[in-house]
């Protein structure tokens, strides 16, 4: 296997020990994969990893694709990661208004979120290249993710994170991994041009979705997602969309599975957005004539992203992929989440967009009956227990506010009558 860097905006070559996380120029660098053998023998050995067990991979989702990640040899810094379920649950097709739906959970990864795919492989690159300290930007998985493999790694760990807007879960676990974390009065996108601007100036590895191992690790959901499907394409992948860095490892990944051969038929991809933080939907209505910045405000913080860094990669792989764009409401994404919670699974607000989008996509018509949807479920319930906690002390159809009862047999007598069926269980 081999890979070069190659910048996306002047076309430099550099070699893929860079210690660069973006080119000299601003570009943001992209590995162009060159395996040595064809799409038959890799999805082959990938098979045969999965079902017989494979050494070098350690039980990792990510490393069994190995030959298409991160050039070289060397030992591979894993937790192990991935081996994330696909779900089907006829409750949630039923509010999509679709039965042909799977879930990928990414949320069941080690730090609760798909980041922790791309930062193993981000983590290993920064090792092989001499790093001693790592930093990112983060709305709050990307720092809770890169706290705990740096702590593996031994790598002093710096996050910056916009004060007052992670949600509880992530931050505890940024601060309990031992990473130190810098609450910045900003946004997330004064946060990732403030950890740019440190980590080009004090020689630390930036760890942000900019930089290319990141995207490397994260084309591994698609991979993984396709593999559990015996490589039967879906119809329709849909993922919620920040920063963007998801949209373009998809779209990569879909990229080189057909080049390979890996895929008969390309997906169509959807980059779901909330409302209101929606600058790539924007771009898209106006056919990606232009690029927009806003000042973003939804109550799904981990998408809370009003400039996306990826936004030319991501306009590549909805482009390749013949795919779109649209955006739900706050209203939207926490009704979703709620029937998603109730499922028995759960997951984030960012990540019920997802399942919220695919609703919108299927009530507009777009998504046809009997096509087969994939939609990615980014992070896990417990990161962002304020939102849960919220939702059900409002007033609402699906609340299930608790009871304070005294500690008497008659009152849970009379809750137990009222709760009729339900309290039978
Ligand atoms: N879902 C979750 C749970 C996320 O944490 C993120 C991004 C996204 C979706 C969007 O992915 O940015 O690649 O388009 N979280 C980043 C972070 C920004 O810092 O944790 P994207």
């Amino acid at each position: 296997m081999s890979a070069t860097l190659v910048c996306a905006s002047c076309g430099a070559v550099l070699p893929p020990l860079s210690r660069r996380s973006s080119c000299a120029c601003g570009g943001l660098l992209d590995a162009v994969q060159q395996p040595r053998e064809t799409g038959r023998t890799l999805r082959a050995r990938f098979d045969s990893r999965l079902r017989d067990g494979d050494r070098a991979s350690q039980g990792s989702g990510v490393w069994r694709f190995r030959e298409l990640l991160l050039p070289g040899r060397g030992s591979v810094l894993t937790h192990p990661e991935g081996r994330t379920p696909l779900f089907r649950r006829d409750s949630i097709a039923r509010f999509v208004g679709h039965d042909e739906l799977a879930l990928k959970h990414e949320g069941h990864n080690p730090t609760g979120s798909f980041k922790d795919r791309g930062m193993t492989v981000a983590v290993t690159h920064a090792l092989r290249s001499g790093a001693s300290a790592v930093a990112c930007a983060s709305t709050g998985n990307t720092s809770a993710s890169m706290a705990a493999y740096a702590a593996q790694a031994g790598l002093a760990a710096f996050v910056f994170v916009p004060a007052g807007w992670v949600a509880t879960g992530k931050l505890a676990q940024a601060l309990a991994y031992g990473a130190r974390t810098l609450l910045v009065n900003a946004d997330f996108d004064g946060c990732l041009a403030l950890a740019r601007e440190a980590s080009e100036r004090l020689g630390i590895a930036l760890l942000n979705s900019i930089n290319p191992w990141r995207i490397e690790g994260q084309k591994t959901i698609v991979f993984e997602l396709l593999q559990q499907r015996g490589w039967e394409p879906p119809d329709w992948i849909v993922v919620p969309a920040g920063n963007l860095g998801n949209t373009a490892a998809f779209g990569k990944a879909l990229g080189e599975a057909r080049a390979l051969g890996l895929l008969r038929r390309m997906p169509r991809l959807v980059a779901v957005q909330a409302t209101g933080a929606s600058p790539f939907y924007r771009s898209y209505r106006g056919g990606f004539a232009k690029r927009y910045r806003v000042r973003a405000e939804t109550v799904a913080t981990a998408i809370r992203i009003g400039d996306p860094a990826s936004h030319d990669r991501a306009v590549r792989a909805i482009r390749e992929t013949r795919g779109l764009v649209t955006a739900v409401s706050d209203r939207e994404i926490l009704e979703a989440k709620a029937v998603v919670d109730a499922a028995g699974i759960g997951c984030e607000p960012a990540s019920a967009a997802a399942v919220a989008g695919a609703r919108r996509l299927v009530r507009e018509r777009v998504i046809r009956k009997g096509q087969s949807v994939v939609a990615v479920l980014t992070g896990h319930l417990l990161k962002d227990p304020g939102a849960v906690m919220d939702f059900h002390s409002r007033p609402g159809a699906r609340r299930n506010p608790p009871v304070t009862i005294e500690p008497r047999l008659a009152e849970v007598e009379r809750l137990l009558s009222r709760a009729g069926g339900r309290g039978g269980a």
